[in-house]
């Protein structure tokens, strides 16, 4: 079953993929215009996975025969100190959305509606790597103490990171 409360909460979420896809857009642009091109395509890949999720719940709330309701996006942090700070603000992010896939999982369990419970399953364990993937790269420059020389290796690093859809999306 489903109820206006769990369809509200999956709008919000919508909001929330999108502006995460804004966030790391933002952060793209820093590290571009630091020829930091590497980090710029990580983050690049990073919100091309956003609007991933974003296109998942849209399709789920149609599906379920709800209606999308799109709200307003705010703007995104667009300077940071450092490359650290960057990752830090992005790990935080990425738990704030845990966190809040987390609440719409737990009142779906309460409102009985098991379909949205399933549905989000395959949220949950991309979060965790979500986290997992922004700590290690922020350990990686703690570590280094953006150290030039670090810096340019885990740039290079970095520039790998190929964009892949999910196979979930491919399934649709
Ligand atoms: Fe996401
Ligand atoms: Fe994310």
């Amino acid at each position: 079953m489903r109820s206006e409360k769990i369809l509200e909460m999956l709008n919000e979420q919508l909001n929330r993929e999108l502006f995460s896809a804004y966030f790391y857009t933002a952060m793209e642009a820093y590290f571009a215009s630091q020829n930091l091109d590497g980090f710029a395509n990580f983050f690049m890949v990073q919100t091309k996975e956003e609007l991933d999720h974003a296109r998942l719940i849209f399709d789920y709330i149609n599906k379920i025969g709800g209606r999308v309701i799109l709200k307003e996006l705010k703007q995104p942090k667009i300077d940071y100190s450092s490359p650290t700070e960057v990752f830090e603000l992005a790990l935080s992010h990425e738990r704030f959305i845990t966190s809040s896939i987390h609440e719409i999982a737990k009142a779906a369990l309460e409102e009985k509606d098991l379909t949205t419970h399933n549905f989000l399953q395959w949220f949950i364990n991309e979060q965790a790597e979500e986290e997992e993937t922004m700590d290690k790269i922020l350990r990686k420059l703690k570590f280094i103490k953006e150290d030039p020389s670090g810096l340019l290796f885990l740039d290079k690093e970095l520039s790998t990171r190929v964009y892949t859809p999910p196979s979930i999306l491919q399934e649709n």
